[in-house]
């Protein structure tokens, strides 16, 4: 994957991400999921309504990381989902590919969240 200059929040699963008040609409949020088994995989959080969706921090078209840096997972007006390295875009609620280089390469994978008494949270192994 390419080199970006991320510095993503270290979580478990079964961590709590995020309180969901705490996220505005059309925001996105990087995190390092790490397994007690050492490996360690990037993904995302985005606010969509009153739904969180998280997926894995990685494009289907070249198996890219989709940002450049930080949390800037989406297109400016935050409608999608956005690669930065070839401008693919994806739906948000299903992490579908709407435009660009994706189109015919699949969906984001989603990673297993919960939100329950206002609190986002991985979902546990
Ligand atoms: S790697 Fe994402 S559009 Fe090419």
């Amino acid at each position: 994957m390419a080199d970006t200059d991320n510095n993503p929040t270290p979580v478990k699963p079964g961590d709590i991400l995020c309180r969901l008040e705490e996220m505005t609409e059309a925001e996105s949020r990087v995190f390092l999921l790490q397994f007690d088994d050492g490996e360690e995989v990037e993904f995302f959080i985005v606010r969509r309504g009153g739904a969180v969706h998280a997926y894995l921090n990685n494009c289907p078209h070249e198996d890219r990381w989709l940002q450049w840096e930080g949390d800037s997972f989406l297109t400016p007006e935050g409608g999608t989902i956005l690669c930065q390295a070839h401008g693919a875009t994806f739906d948000i609620e299903s992490g579908q590919p709407l435009t660009g280089p994706a189109l015919y390469s699949g969906c984001l994978t989603r990673v297993p969240i919960e939100i329950a008494a206002g609190e986002v949270r991985l979902a546990p192994r």
